[in-house]
């Protein structure tokens, strides 16, 4: 399995303050920063954009791993690229072209990962989208907002896309806590995305290393 990343979710920082955040993070020990971009389309809620993320790419060297909740995942992926995106992950519910859209992803100079929602078999990535993408991220809420609670059910799903994969990057997204680490190490995920359970924490640093070993052990 590849080792563990962890990437706190920029969604439950201070949006005045998102740069001073991610320098948090990064002194913390993140290894790369989600960042969820939301269109108010395929999830009901907004949030940040392509300039968002140009100007804070300007404050920090850190990974920009941005999980695209978006109806048309087609149309960011150069001005994302642009921005200073590294992974571009789009979700499988929202394209009718995945394995074109993973071309275009990498054509602009970004990794391409593939999410899916709760209720997404992971059937719809396993083959040929699997076999392209960087990543696969297995949605552990329904996506749209931080702070909810985490659905262990969506393991098996882990599991199954472990077994077949097991050098692919694993990510999971949504009430990931010290609580939860646990169920998602076992199942064999290597990219945890935190949001609540890092910035909400008192020690931030110690949920983050924590993360890290579960998932290295
Ligand atoms: C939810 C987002 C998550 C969110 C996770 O749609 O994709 O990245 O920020 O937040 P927590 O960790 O609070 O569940
Ligand atoms: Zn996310």
């Amino acid at each position: 399995m590849p080792e563990a990343k962890i990437a706190p979710s920029m969604l439950s920082s201070d949006f005045a303050n998102l740069a001073v955040e991610a320098t948090r993070m990064t002194k913390n020990g993140a290894d790369w920063l989600h960042l969820d971009v939301m269109d108010g389309h395929f999830v009901p809620n907004l949030t940040m954009g392509a300039p968002i993320i140009s100007c804070l790419r300007k404050h920090t060297e850190a990974f920009f791993d941005c999980h695209m909740m978006v109806a048309k995942p087609e149309q960011w992926v150069d001005d994302i690229a642009k921005a200073g995106g590294q992974m571009y992950t789009f979700h499988i519910e929202a394209t009718q072209e995945p394995v074109k859209l993973i071309k275009q992803i990498h054509d602009a100079g970004m990794k391409a990962g593939v999410a899916i929602k709760p209720k997404t078999p992971a059937d719809s990535v396993i083959g040929e989208i699997a076999e392209l993408a960087d990543m696969v991220l297995v949605m552990t809420v329904e996506p749209g907002f931080g702070g909810q609670r985490f659905m262990a059910d969506c393991m098996p799903k882990v599991e199954l896309l472990r077994s077949k994969y097991p050098h692919l990057d694993i990510e999971v997204d949504g009430g990931l806590s010290l609580e939860t680490i646990d169920a998602s190490a076992d199942a064999g995920a290597n990219v945890i995305v935190a949001g609540t359970g890092v910035f909400k924490a008192e020690d931030p640093s110690q949920v983050i290393s924590t993360f890290r070993e579960k998932v290295n052990t």
